[in-house]
């Protein structure tokens, strides 16, 4: 079982400040954001910094080898976090580079008319890259329709057609949290010769993911969302299709050779798709961060956060004061408002009592046309919220409607 009081231990945002902010409590639940990073995080970081520092894969001396062993390293423990193979993992700087990588990369080869399937509740970075490749190939953007927030297989089944090209979702949305049958998507999808593309920011810090059993063609997620360094991300996709996708960003150690007359042969995959000197440490930090998830399962994860989510769906609806919009999601996202008082308004009274949330659209511009609401109040739970912080969350709420006194006192 999840103890978050254990957990808080190697914490250091927890531990160094008496558990506070300044003068406030640090109630964080602004996960689906960001989540706080573990002692043993931060120490790879140092390790790369203060032990190791070499470029990756140039270097021909000791010291040079230690990185490259340190890095390939790096890249085994996290391709076998989503059980893929070391050459189907490519470092990116965050998710939405890996995903501007993918869309762009596919966009290569599709043709006018051709149909790539997305839902409304897609983050700006699931979303942007696909319009631009349609702008560019005058290939169809299409949405799936949602019921009660959901997805229904019908609908998918439906909306693909033998034009599909490229279904692309988020298997958890960071707005709604609902969690997408993947696997029968994917499944549908292949039946139309379509590949399917995932962004699992909100999922792989969460959730198991396999990317084998989920039957994926591509995966994209970040590090910083399950306790590893911001700048570094990854791109997962199988061999054969990282074969035949081109790069997006092209310069040193992706390519084999190349002559003056224009001539260019790549690296093989991964390497081809990581031009420039990688984000070493941050490779080395996010191998860290999955040894250190690694010591949970994912079901005692999803459990807490659960739990935590249904003590606080438990408490707003017993204010009485706050609409919620997910309350029957899969995960640890409550997305929610506070009746009569605008979002912002009420996160500034929340973040007086330190309580600390997201609000606004999060980045998903699409997602008021299904919930109705233009901007919401967004609390995200992991592995060290306690039910104390669900309790300050939920007081704060009761009283939020006296927002103005945080401005005039
Ligand atoms: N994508 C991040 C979020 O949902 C920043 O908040």
């Amino acid at each position: 079982m999840i103890d978050p009081y254990k957990i808080r231990e190697d914490f250091p945002m927890y531990q160094k400040h008496g558990g506070k902010f300044g003068d406030k409590p640090l109630i964080y639940l602004d996960n689906a954001a960001t989540t706080f990073k573990p002692y043993s995080v931060i120490k790879a970081l140092e390790h790369y910094y203060e032990d190791i520092t070499a470029n990756a894969h140039r270097g021909d001396y000791a010291l040079a080898h230690e990185v490259d062993v340190a890095y390939e390293g790096a890249r085994t423990k996290v391709a076998e976090f989503i059980n893929a193979r070391p050459d189907e993992v490519a470092f990116t700087s965050g998710d939405s580079m890996a995903l501007n990588q993918i869309a762009f990369g596919l966009g290569e080869s599709l043709k006018p008319g051709d149909e790539i399937l997305l839902s409304e509740a897609e983050h700006a970075s699931n979303i942007l890259p696909w319009f631009m490749v349609a702008k560019r190939t005058g290939a169809i953007i299409k949405y799936l329709p949602f019921k009660q927030n959901r997805v229904d297989l019908n609908d998918v089944k439906q909306a693909i057609t033998d034009r599909t090209r490229i279904v692309s979702l988020a298997m958890v949305s960071n707005v709604l949290g609902y969690l997408l049958p993947i696997k029968e998507i994917a499944e549908i999808a292949h039946q139309h010769q379509a590949l399917m593309v995932v962004d699992g920011a909100q999922s792989v810090p969460h959730i198991k993911t396999d990317v084998k059993d989920l039957d994926i063609d591509f995966l994209a997620f970040s590090g910083h969302k399950m306790l590893g360094p911001t700048g570094i991300g990854v791109m997962y996709g199988k061999r054969k299709l990282l074969d035949n996708m081109p790069p997006l960003l092209y310069g040193g150690e992706m390519n084999a050779r190349f002559k003056a007359d224009g001539y260019v042969s790549l690296e093989e995959p991964p390497l081809k798709f990581e031009a420039g000197t990688q984000n070493i440490a941050g490779a080395l930090g996010l191998a860290a961060a999955c040894d250190y998830l690694r010591q949970f399962s994912f079901e005692e994860i999803h459990a807490h956060e659960l739990k935590l989510k249904r003590l606080a769906v438990e408490g707003l609806l017993a204010n009485g004061n706050a609409e919620i919009y997910n309350s029957d999601n899969d995960t640890g996202i409550i997305t929610f408002n506070i009746k009569n008082v605008f979002s912002q308004d009420a996160a500034t009274y929340l973040a007086d009592k330190g309580v600390f949330v997201r609000t606004g659209q999060h980045c998903s511009k699409l997602t008021p046309d299904i919930i109705h609401t233009d901007s919401t109040i967004r609390a995200s739970f992991y592995i060290y919220n306690t039910v104390e912080d669900v309790k300050a969350l939920v007081e704060a709420c009761k009283h939020a409607e006296d927002f103005l006194d945080v401005f005039f006192n």
